[in-house]
């Protein structure tokens, strides 16, 4: 279906509504795995099913931002994670913040509703202490709710603390911080891709 730089995307053999995630053979290792022996899984998948299952354990409502991640399965072509499937393709199925900057997708989006819901997306994550790569443009996207859209992202993988000393995994209020700061970040950037003319 898709890959980025860490695995690749494949629908389910046998349901319809899931797919199956796949660690690439030469995927990179998180930067701080190459320093020192982490506690956390450095395995993209692990990465993934680990952050989920510790906010699922602290109450967080994960589902209302990210499809629900289900169990790890033996294949082919090494351990998949099985996860609910998300149609990124306009009309029913979801956009992807992808093809809206890339491919000028729009659907009834606006450049400031969209703006306006990375934000809301932004506070979830700042709220309940997400820090994964769900803070990266290429793995969110757009379903329709009500009259609007609700951001959600594909990838959930947990990101590592790289602070040589890590207070922000200590103290709450430093890995909100953090994590806002990132998202700030990230909505500029995506601010200036939209503003840029279109090559396409
Ligand atoms: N649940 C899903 N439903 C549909 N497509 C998905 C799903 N999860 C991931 N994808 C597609 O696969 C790509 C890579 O998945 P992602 O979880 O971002 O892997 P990586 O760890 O390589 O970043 C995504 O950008 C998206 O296009
Ligand atoms: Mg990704």
């Amino acid at each position: 279906m898709a890959h980025g730089l860490f695995r690749a995307c494949y629908p389910h053999p046998e349901q319809q509504d899931k797919c199956v995630k796949i660690a690439l053979k030469d995927h990179p290792l998180p930067k701080r795995a190459k320093l020192v022996d982490l506690k956390e899984p450095t395995d993209p998948n692990l990465r993934e099913l680990f952050a989920y299952k510790k906010l699922k354990a602290r109450g967080v409502p994960v589902e209302s931002r990210f499809p629900a991640v289900h169990d790890l399965v033996d294949t082919d072509l090494g351990q998949g994670l099985v996860v609910d499937r998300i149609d990124a393709a306009l009309p029913q199925g979801a956009l992807t913040l992808r093809d809206y900057i890339e491919k000028g997708v729009r659907g009834e989006l606006t450049p400031d509703m969209l703006v306006a819901e990375l934000r809301n997306f932004a506070d979830f994550c700042v709220r309940h202490s997400v820090f994964a790569s769900c803070d990266e443009w290429h793995n969110l996207y757009f379903v329709r709710k009500d009259a609007g859209y609700h951001c959600m992202a594909f990838d959930l993988k947990l990101r590592l603390n790289r602070e040589f000393i890590p207070f922000s995994s200590v103290l709450p209020f430093a890995m909100r911080h953090k994590i806002r700061r990132r998202f700030d970040r990230m909505i500029a950037e995506v601010e200036g891709l939209l503003s840029a003319p279109q090559t396409a």
